[in-house]
């Protein structure tokens, strides 16, 4: 059955997949029908009485058959003569399909995934190949869920829990007190990852950490007369993106979060002590406030924060330790 229309493109991305694959599907040139036509060879046997939803994937935009770009059974599936045919036998000997998705699916992730990018290469999936997903052999079925009127990983509210059934860890952390607005489905994880591959580390969205977080806390990029220098580097020197028990999403409670880098403790201008580990009392006079330090002066110090507020950066022609 000859499919109306062009199906020119995928036919060649399916010609190329067959002819490179080195499973059976070398036996299966049978162009590929993905009309109605075409899904009643399946849809014959795969009907309502299915526990899976199969047919809901006419309620989406993979079922608008008037717009010839999509796909119809076998151009997923493949023909899959030998299936319809079943030369195996009944039960589990049955012959599988040309291609099978998802984690109990047979064909490798690499097919899997040749067969959805014959459609779907470049735009936000241009990184996959490479990418950790990719490289760990998680099929795109491993996210999405094509038999099903929604699709939870397109949804902010549902997508968490798709990534969760792997990330145990991000799961955990969200549900600490100071998190992202993930469970009010106000962002997902899509919003910081390009779960199709990235340029950045970690799969970020952005070229960088701080280019993504700067899509939504755009006031955090300056420029700044006064940079503080880990702020420009890299957010998370403070800041850990999923959850922390300390708010803001800090990774420590201050001084100990600034101590990590600075001493902190004031103790004697003239060497630069906040910068000192062995916290030396300075003599009199040093132009810090909390140079001659009374044991008040260091608790009171211990909440830098009051002092310096603009933590960020400062735009005051005065703000170089960041007071104003
Ligand atoms: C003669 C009936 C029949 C026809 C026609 C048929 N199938 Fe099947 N198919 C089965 C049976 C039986 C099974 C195994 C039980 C099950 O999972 O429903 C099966 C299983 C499958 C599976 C799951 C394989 C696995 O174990 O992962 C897929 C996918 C599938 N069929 C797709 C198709 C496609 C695509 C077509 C059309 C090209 C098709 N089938 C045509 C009867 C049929
Ligand atoms: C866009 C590609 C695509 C198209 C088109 C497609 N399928 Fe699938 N099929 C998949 C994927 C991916 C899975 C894995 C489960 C999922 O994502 O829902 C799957 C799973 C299945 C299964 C096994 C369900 C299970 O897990 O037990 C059957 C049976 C099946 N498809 C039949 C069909 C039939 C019949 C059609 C045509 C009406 C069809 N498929 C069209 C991609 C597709
Ligand atoms: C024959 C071509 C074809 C194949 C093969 C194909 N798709 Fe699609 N897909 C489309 C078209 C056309 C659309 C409609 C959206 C658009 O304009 O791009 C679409 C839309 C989608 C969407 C967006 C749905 C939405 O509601 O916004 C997802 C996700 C998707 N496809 C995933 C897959 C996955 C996963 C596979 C492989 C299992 C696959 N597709 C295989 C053609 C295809
Ligand atoms: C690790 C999970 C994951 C995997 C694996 C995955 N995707 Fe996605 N995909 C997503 C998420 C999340 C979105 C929603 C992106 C967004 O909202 O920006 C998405 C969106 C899409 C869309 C719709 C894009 C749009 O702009 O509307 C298509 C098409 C798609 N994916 C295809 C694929 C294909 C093809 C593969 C396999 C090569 C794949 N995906 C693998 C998580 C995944
Ligand atoms: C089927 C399992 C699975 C699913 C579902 C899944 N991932 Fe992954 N993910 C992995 C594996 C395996 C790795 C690579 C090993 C690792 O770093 O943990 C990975 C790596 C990552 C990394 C990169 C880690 C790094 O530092 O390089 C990010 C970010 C990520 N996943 C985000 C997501 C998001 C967001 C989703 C949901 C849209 C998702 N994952 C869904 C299995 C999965
Ligand atoms: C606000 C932005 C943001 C959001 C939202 C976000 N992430 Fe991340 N994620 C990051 C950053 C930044 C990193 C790298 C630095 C780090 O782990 O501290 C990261 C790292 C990761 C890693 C790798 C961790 C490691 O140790 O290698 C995984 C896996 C991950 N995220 C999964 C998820 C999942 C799943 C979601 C959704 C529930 C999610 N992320 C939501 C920003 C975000
Ligand atoms: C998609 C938008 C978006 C991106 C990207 C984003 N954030 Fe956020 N961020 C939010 C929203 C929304 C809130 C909650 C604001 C509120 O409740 O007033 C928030 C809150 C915060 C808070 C304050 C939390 C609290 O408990 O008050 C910090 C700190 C933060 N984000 C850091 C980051 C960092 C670091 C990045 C980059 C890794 C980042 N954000 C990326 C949207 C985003
Ligand atoms: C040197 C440590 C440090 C770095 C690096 C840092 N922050 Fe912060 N951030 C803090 C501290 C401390 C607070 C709490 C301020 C307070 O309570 O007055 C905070 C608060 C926030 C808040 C919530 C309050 C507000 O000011 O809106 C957001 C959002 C935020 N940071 C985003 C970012 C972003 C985006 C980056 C990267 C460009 C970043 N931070 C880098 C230490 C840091
Ligand atoms: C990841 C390391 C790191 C953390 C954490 C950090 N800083 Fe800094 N800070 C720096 C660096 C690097 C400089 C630049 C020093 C320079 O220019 O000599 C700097 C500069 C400063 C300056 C200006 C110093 C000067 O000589 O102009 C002040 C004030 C300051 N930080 C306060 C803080 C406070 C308060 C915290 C905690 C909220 C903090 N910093 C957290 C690394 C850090
Ligand atoms: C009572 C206000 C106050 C508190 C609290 C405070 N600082 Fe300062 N800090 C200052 C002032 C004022 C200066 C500028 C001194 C100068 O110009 O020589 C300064 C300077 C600094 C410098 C730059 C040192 C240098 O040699 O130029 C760093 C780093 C610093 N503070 C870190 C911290 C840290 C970390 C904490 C918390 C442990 C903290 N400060 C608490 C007022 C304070």
């Amino acid at each position: 059955m000859k499919p109306p229309g062009k199906p020119a493109v995928w036919s060649i991305a399916a010609f190329l997949l067959l002819a490179t694959s080195s499973t059976v599907l070398a036996q299966e040139s049978a162009a590929v029908d993905r009309t109605l036509t075409g899904d009643a060879a399946c849809t014959r046997c795969h009907d309502e009485s299915e526990t899976k939803p199969i047919l809901a994937m006419y309620k989406t935009r993979h079922g608008v058959k008037a717009d010839e770009r999509t796909p119809g059974c076998q151009s997923c599936h493949g023909a899959s003569e030998g299936h319809i045919r079943n030369t195996g036998g009944t039960g589990a000997k049955r012959t599988l399909p040309d291609v099978t998705f998802g984690v109990r699916g047979k064909s490798d992730a690499k097919l899997q995934a040749g067969t959805c990018l014959g459609c779907h290469e470049g735009s936000n999936r241009a990184l996959w190949r490479g990418s950790q997903h990719e490289s760990r052999d998680i099929a795109c079925a491993g996210c999405h869920t094509v038999h099903a009127a929604a699709d939870p990983v397109l949804t902010k509210l549902s997508q968490p829990d798709v990534c969760f059934g792997c990330h145990k860890t991000q799961r955990a952390q969200t549900h600490l007190v100071s998190t992202h607005p993930l469970a009010a489905a106000k962002m997902a994880c899509a919003d910081c990852h390009n779960p199709h591959g990235s340029t950045s580390d970690h799969l970020m969205a952005k070229a960088s950490v701080n280019d993504t977080c700067f899509t939504c806390h755009a006031e955090k990029r300056g420029p700044f007369l006064w940079e503080h220098a880990p702020v420009a580097d890299d957010c998370t020197n403070c800041h850990t993106p999923h959850g922390s028990t300390v708010a803001p999403l800090l990774k420590a409670r201050v001084p100990w979060l600034c101590q990590e880098c600075h001493s902190g403790d004031h103790a004697n201008a003239v060497n630069s002590a906040a910068n000192l580990q062995d916290g030396a009392v300075a003599t009199a006079g040093g132009l810090n406030p909390l140079a001659n330090s009374a044991a008040r002066a260091q608790l009171a110090a211990r909440a830098c924060l009051n002092c310096h507020v603009l933590i960020h950066g400062s735009n005051h022609p005065a703000g170089a330790k960041f007071q104003r």
